[in-house]
């Protein structure tokens, strides 16, 4: 019997992992100086903290979701997104009793149970931000500066950034009619889901994956935007000018999650086919109140990671060179062999990056393998040397080699910095 993994997952296997963490120091070392703290939640919640959060109406709640009764007869679901656990946990944890805003971050697994194709897996991961406690347009901007920052950070080129306003809910209401009058005399060519759409939540329509093409002169919501939302959107819009961040305006984007207010976004790249989008975000004033906090204002992205790693690799971004192995004990005879376990040891203690062979091979094969691993020394040990506590040290670059007492061995080998 064979196992595979399941379908729309990946094995991150050495060689490959390292860019991942390349992508995670170049995060959280982001984080750091724009003062986002980390926050781990759990990779599954109650069910019902999505449906509220997310939206019934959505894709991801409907019909992506990996739902599943526990023993207990609870139902569970496997995180599809991180807001809505992080949201759950600033409640929970009464972190909005912090008078400054409370800005956190997270990067993990999420899961949809959506068709995998290049860059859209079942299981993907997320760096994500949030901003917890300010309704100031100044935020908006800064964390769309973050996103668009970190990109940068990394080496990508050309990303886009889209922006649209999806208002205050008065300004919803307002939209939600004349995009209705829009749709009404196409209604009956519209997909099933859209049709059910219609008087749950319209604007979701713009949002489906068979019919938006369709919509390309629906009415713009930028129009429907009360004073005190379209005063929210200019601001936003001066910052970023402010900062030199480039955006275009894309008055349909309505992103696929119910819980945006005011500042919609995402982050476009051309690599990966008709999977564009790297990252988005907006914010979310509505959603601490709908379960059940105080009434607190957010806003946040999401990065995918695959995604971004896809289209770095396509841009030839240069992989993170691997760090040497500092040196490889060749260790000949059995006394030699012996004492080289207590080396390696130490050698690891003071900080030095060492190997061993762990396969009894003869002197040949331990310097091939020593070569293999791009070690910058291999340091011989035999057992006559050993009794005058000596090591012989060869550089394998320029093949240089010295005797040395052995107990110099690390700081011979360490690299200078
Ligand atoms: P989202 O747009 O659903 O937003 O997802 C954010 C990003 O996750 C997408 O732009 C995409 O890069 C990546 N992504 C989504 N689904 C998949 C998939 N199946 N495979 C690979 N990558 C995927 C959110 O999740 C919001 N929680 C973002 C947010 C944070 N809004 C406010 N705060």
């Amino acid at each position: 019997m064979s196992f595979q993994k399941p379908k729309g997952t990946q094995d991150l296997l050495p060689g490959v992992v390292e860019k991942w963490q390349r992508f995670e120091a170049t995060a959280r070392g982001l984080c750091d100086r724009y003062g986002y703290k980390e926050i781990r939640t759990p990779l599954f919640e109650q069910t019902e903290l999505f449906q509220r959060g997310v939206g019934e109406t959505t894709d991801v709640v409907s019909k992506e979701m990996y739902t599943f009764e526990d023993k207990g007869k609870r139902s569970m679901t496997l995180r599809p997104e991180g807001t809505a656990g992080v949201v759950r946990a600033y409640v929970e944890n009464k972190l909005y009793g912090d008078p400054d805003v409370t800005k956190l971050y997270y990067i993990g697994p999420m899961f949809r149970y959506e068709q995998p194709q290049a860059g859209r897996y079942r299981q993907f991961h997320q760096f994500g931000i949030e901003a917890l406690g300010s309704a100031e347009p100044s935020i908006d901007a800064e964390v769309i500066a973050f996103g668009y920052r970190f990109y940068r950070e990394l080496g990508l080129q050309g990303v886009r950034v889209e922006l649209n306003s999806v208002g205050n809910p008065d300004s919803r209401v307002a939209y939600r009619g004349s995009l209705q009058n829009y749709l009404r005399p196409m209604l009956d060519t519209l997909c099933k889901d859209c049709q059910s759409r219609f008087e749950k939540n319209p604007m979701r329509i713009l949002d489906c994956k068979t019919d938006a093409h369709r919509f390309d002169d629906a009415p713009s919501i930028l129009d429907s935007l009360d004073e005190e939302s379209a005063a929210h959107f200019a601001e936003v819009k001066q910052h970023l000018e402010a900062m030199g961040i480039p955006y275009s305006i894309n008055s349909k984007l309505v992103r696929g999650l119910d819980y945006y207010t005011h500042t919609a976004f995402e982050f476009k790249a051309d690599g990966i086919g008709a999977i564009d989008t790297i990252g988005g975000g907006g914010r979310f004033n509505g959603l601490v109140g709908q379960i059940g906090g105080p009434d607190q204002p957010g806003i946040g992205f999401a990065i995918g990671m695959e995604r971004v790693l896809l289209i770095m690799e396509q841009q030839g971004v240069a992989d993170p060179a691997a760090l040497p192995l500092d040196v490889y004990v060749v260790a000949m005879g059995e006394q030699a062999a012996k004492y080289a376990v207590p080396l390696l040891y130490k050698l690891r203690e003071q900080g030095v990056r060492a190997e061993k062979d762990y396969l009894s091979r003869k002197m040949k094969a331990q310097l091939k393998s020593a070569d293999r691993l791009k070690a910058r020394y291999a340091a011989i040990l035999g057992d006559d040397e050993l009794n005058r506590g000596e090591i012989t040290v060869k550089h394998l670059e320029n093949g240089e080699q010295a005797s040395i007492p052995i107990d110099q061995l690390g700081d011979y080998v360490k690299p200078q910095s």
